[in-house]
């Protein structure tokens, strides 16, 4: 459903800075990626261009056979609603409003009706699990539920692709199990297909195939098969021989 076919990336400025290079990625309906590499590596900004905020410099990106990069203002915006749904490190949620209406903003966008917003918001929240907090403000509650609320808005269009970058990256190790535990369900139930971008090893290992970029270029990639604590050594190893920044190393939560 997602084919980044031969994408480079160049950052004009000064000097000009490439960012990726050649990047070919093939991504089945329901396959749940995690895209790994050292801090620079280009992770953001390959996730950034498949989510049309920024545009590959050469090669191309389908969607569901479709090149959005090629979409008219209008529909390219129509598009990132039906068809994508993102979430941040930061959670990204608006302050001066309640967990309902955060999570109910992108049908607010589509004008639909108030009823049909609180239904689906409803159904939502419970699956997700944060029912009880759909009144309270975003500062009144924890990282882990404020990246529920984000998981649940990006979620209410039922997206057919999910993209995460660092979601679990503000978060203590219990609140990004809780997390990860629960896009996984999504995947597995609504059979979204998911895209996330991590250098914690530990919600990696909740991906069906990961992904390593070093210097903007493809190194490797490895499957998870069913043992999940296996996967995740396998990751660690990966990542020890791609080397890079020790940082991304010391942030490994088990
Ligand atoms: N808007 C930009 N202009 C110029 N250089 C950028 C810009 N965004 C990112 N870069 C550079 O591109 C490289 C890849 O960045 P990024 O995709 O954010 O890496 P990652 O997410 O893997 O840490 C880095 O060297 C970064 O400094
Ligand atoms: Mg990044």
């Amino acid at each position: 459903m997602l084919e980044v076919k031969n994408a480079s990336k160049i950052y004009e400025g000064k000097i000009a800075y490439k960012a990726l290079s050649d990047i070919q990625l093939s991504i089945g309906s329901g396959e749940f990626v995690g895209i790994m590499g050292p801090s620079g590596s280009g992770k953001t900004t390959l996730l950034n261009m498949i989510a049309t905020i920024d545009e590959p410099t050469t090669g191309e990106i389908l969607i569901n056979g479709q090149n959005p990069h090629l979409l008219k203002k209008e529909d390219l915006a129509k598009f990132r609603r039906r068809e994508l749904g993102f979430v941040f490190q930061d959670f990204n949620l608006l302050h001066t409003l309640t967990v309902e209406e955060n999570i109910v903003l992108p049908l607010t966008l589509d004008g639909k009706k108030v009823k049909e917003m609180k239904e689906k918001a409803n159904t939502i929240a419970e699956k997700l699990g944060i029912s009880q907090i759909m009144k309270k403000r975003t500062y009144e509650i924890s990282g882990g539920q404020a990246q529920r609320v984000a998981v649940a808005r990006a979620m209410i269009h039922v997206p057919n692709l999910l993209l995460a970058d660092e979601p679990t990256g503000n978060l203590d190790s219990k609140s990004s199990k809780d997390v990860m535990q629960m896009l996984e369900s999504i995947n597995q139930t609504e059979r979204t297909t998911m895209l996330l971008v991590t250098h914690d090893p530990q919600a990696a290992s909740y991906c069906n195939r990961v992904i390593f970029i070093r210097d903007g270029q493809f190194y490797s990639e490895i499957h998870r098969g069913n043992n999940r604590q296996a996967f995740f050594q396998k990751i660690i190893d990966t990542l020890s021989l791609l080397g890079g920044d020790g940082n991304d190393l010391s942030q490994i939560r088990v």
